[in-house]
C-alpha cells in the first residue's frame, strides 16, 4: 500500500516538474532572438531543479494547492537562481556551468551580467503575480544572497573568525534561496505558520549542507559539469581549505603554501587537488556536513508525517552521500 501511495506521489511531483520546465523555457523569451538564446543557454543546459522541487514538496503541507501559483513560485526561485549563476560565473571566472560553457565564456562578462539581470527581471514579473508577501520575501532573499556573495568576495575582516564568516556566507548566498523555495511552496498551499517556520529552518540548513557538500565535491569529483578545483584556483575559501588553514600541524605547511600559490597551471592545480583529496580535512569537512544534515532533519519534526516529509529527509541524506 505504502508503495502505491509513494508511486502516486512521485508521479505528481514529476508531472509538476514537467510543467515548470516548460514554463521556464517560455519565461526566458525576450524581444530579440539573441537575448532569448543567451537567457535560455543555462536554463537549457539542465540543472537539478532543486529549488522548484522544494517548492513542490513545501506545497504538500497546506490544505489546498493553487497549481498556477505553485508554478509561478517555482519559476521565481529557479529564475532567481539561474540569474545568480550567470553573475556567479563572472565573479568566479568559471569556464563551465551545467556541463556547458558558462555565459561569460560563450559570450563575455558584460553579456553574462546583463542576461542575469534580464532573468532576474523575468522572475520579478512572475513574483508580482503572486502578491506583495511573495515580492517582499523574494526581495529579502535576494538581498541576503547578494550580500553573501559580497561578503565572500570581501573576505573576513581581521577581527572575524574565518570559519564563522564563511558559514554566514554560505547561509546567505545559498541557504536563503533554498529556504524561500520551501516556504513559497508552503505559502501557495496555505500552510500554517508553524509549518512555514519549519520549512524555513529546514531549507536554510539544507542550503548549508548543500553548499558545504558542493565545496567538497569541487575538490573531490570530476563529474560535476564544472571544472574541478575552480574555487581553489580562484582562491575562494571553502570548508576543506579553511580547516586546513586553521591547522597548526607543521606537516600541513607545504600544502597550505601550495593552495595559496598561483594555481593557473593545470598541472599545479591537479597536483594540489590530489594532495588535498588525500588530506584528513576532507573527512573533517564531511563530518561537518553530517552535523548540519542532522540539524536540518531535526527541523522537520513539526511537519506531519507523509511522503513529502520523507522526500525532504531523503533529499537531506542524499546531499550528504553525494559528497562521500
Ligand atoms: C549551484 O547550485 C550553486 C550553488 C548555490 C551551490 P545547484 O547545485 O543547485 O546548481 P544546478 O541548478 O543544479 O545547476
Ligand atoms: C554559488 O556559489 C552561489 C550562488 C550562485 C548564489 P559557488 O560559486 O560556490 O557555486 P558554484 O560552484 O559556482 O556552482
Ligand atoms: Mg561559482
Ligand atoms: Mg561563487
Amino acid at each position: 500500500m505504502t508503495h502505491v501511495v509513494d508511486e502516486a506521489f512521485e508521479a505528481s511531483v514529476t508531472g509538476r516538474l514537467a510543467v515548470i520546465e516548460e514554463e521556464l523555457v517560455k519565461a526566458a523569451v525576450a524581444d530579440s532572438p539573441f537575448v532569448t538564446e543567451a537567457a535560455r543557454h543555462i536554463i537549457n543546459a539542465g540543472g537539478k531543479r532543486f529549488r522548484p522541487l522544494l517548492v513542490i514538496l513545501g506545497s504538500c503541507f497546506g490544505e489546498q494547492v493553487s497549481e498556477e501559483d505553485l508554478v509561478r513560485a517555482a519559476l521565481v526561485v529557479e529564475l532567481t537562481h539561474v540569474a545568480s549563476l550567470y553573475h556567479d560565473d563572472v565573479m568566479d571566472d568559471a569556464d563551465m556551468r551545467r556541463g556547458a560553457p558558462s555565459a561569460n565564456r560563450r559570450w563575455d562578462n558584460s553579456i553574462a551580467i546583463l542576461v542575469g539581470d534580464y532573468l532576474f527581471a523575468r522572475a520579478s514579473t512572475t513574483v508580482a503575480d503572486l502578491g506583495t508577501d511573495y515580492v517582499r520575501l523574494q526581495a529579502e532573499t535576494f538581498a541576503r544572497l547578494v550580500q553573501g556573495q559580497i561578503a565572500e568576495t570581501r573576505g573576513p575582516s581581521a577581527e572575524e573568525d574565518p570559519l564563522a564568516h564563511y558559514l554566514q556566507v554560505v547561509s546567505d548566498k545559498t541557504g536563503s534561496l533554498i529556504a524561500t523555495s520551501a516556504v513559497f511552496g508552503g505559502m501557495v498551499a496555505g500552510a500554517p505558520q508553524e509549518y512555514l517556520a519549519a520549512l524555513d529552518a529546514f531549507g536554510e540548513e539544507i542550503g548549508v549542507v548543500f553548499q558545504l557538500s558542493d565545496d567538497i565535491i569541487d575538490i573531490t569529483s570530476d563529474e560535476t559539469g564544472k571544472t574541478p578545483g575552480t574555487d581553489l584556483r580562484e582562491g575562494i575559501p571553502t570548508l576543506p581549505t579553511l580547516l586546513l588553514k586553521a591547522s597548526t600541524d607543521p606537516a600541513d605547511e607545504q600544502l597550505k603554501t601550495m593552495i595559496a600559490s598561483d594555481l593557473s597551471s593545470d598541472d599545479v592545480l591537479a597536483e594540489t587537488l590530489e594532495q588535498l583529496r588525500a588530506h584528513p580535512v576532507i573527512e573533517q569537512a564531511r563530518a561537518e556536513v553530517q552535523r548540519h544534515a542532522d540539524l536540518a532533519l531535526g527541523h522537520l519534526a513539526p511537519l506531519p508525517e507523509g511522503p513529502a516529509k520523507q522526500a525532504l529527509a531523503k533529499i537531506c541524506n542524499d546531499l550528504v552521500s553525494r559528497s562521500i
